[in-house]
């Protein structure tokens, strides 16, 4: 069995976050996802996600793709992550290419173009607008 493993905030759940853990998933035959917390977000971008971790991991939990969710709890702990799920492969949106190679000597490290036009950010942004 071919171990999936990636990774995201997937606030305000959009068609680029379909898209990815999609296509993660038909690159083998089981996917499992880690979820950031609110405490992760917070400290990469100074403000919590729109929607909460219990949310967002529900929403990611239910989907027919995904196998099996955890929370991601720093970014120090990629290699671990890897480790304890036994993943063959972690998949990454585009936006991240290079910055996984080095777990190259544990997993297959695979980098998938982003979906265009669409971001938590942009949804955020067009809210704003209208309000
Ligand atoms: N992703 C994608 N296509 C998009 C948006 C996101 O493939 N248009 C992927 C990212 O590359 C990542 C995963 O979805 O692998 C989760 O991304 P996340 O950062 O949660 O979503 P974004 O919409 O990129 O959020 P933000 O704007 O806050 O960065």
């Amino acid at each position: 069995m071919k171990k999936i493993l990636t990774f995201g905030t997937f606030d305000l759940f959009h068609i680029g976050h379909l898209q990815i853990l999609k296509r993660a998933k038909a690159l083998g035959d089981y996917l499992v996802v880690g979820v950031s917390t609110d405490a992760l977000n917070f400290s990469k971008k100074q403000r919590n996600p729109i929607c909460n971790q219990q949310h967002r991991m529900e929403i990611i939990q239910e989907l027919k793709s995904v196998d099996e969710v955890f929370y991601e709890h720093s970014l120090e702990l990629k290699r671990q992550y890897i480790i304890d799920t036994k993943a063959d492969v972690l998949v990454m949106g585009d936006d991240w290419q290079g910055r996984f190679d080095e777990f190259n000597d544990t997993c297959e490290v695979v980098y998938l173009p982003r979906t265009p036009s669409i971001s938590t950010t942009a949804l955020i942004e067009i809210v704003r607008e209208i309000t």
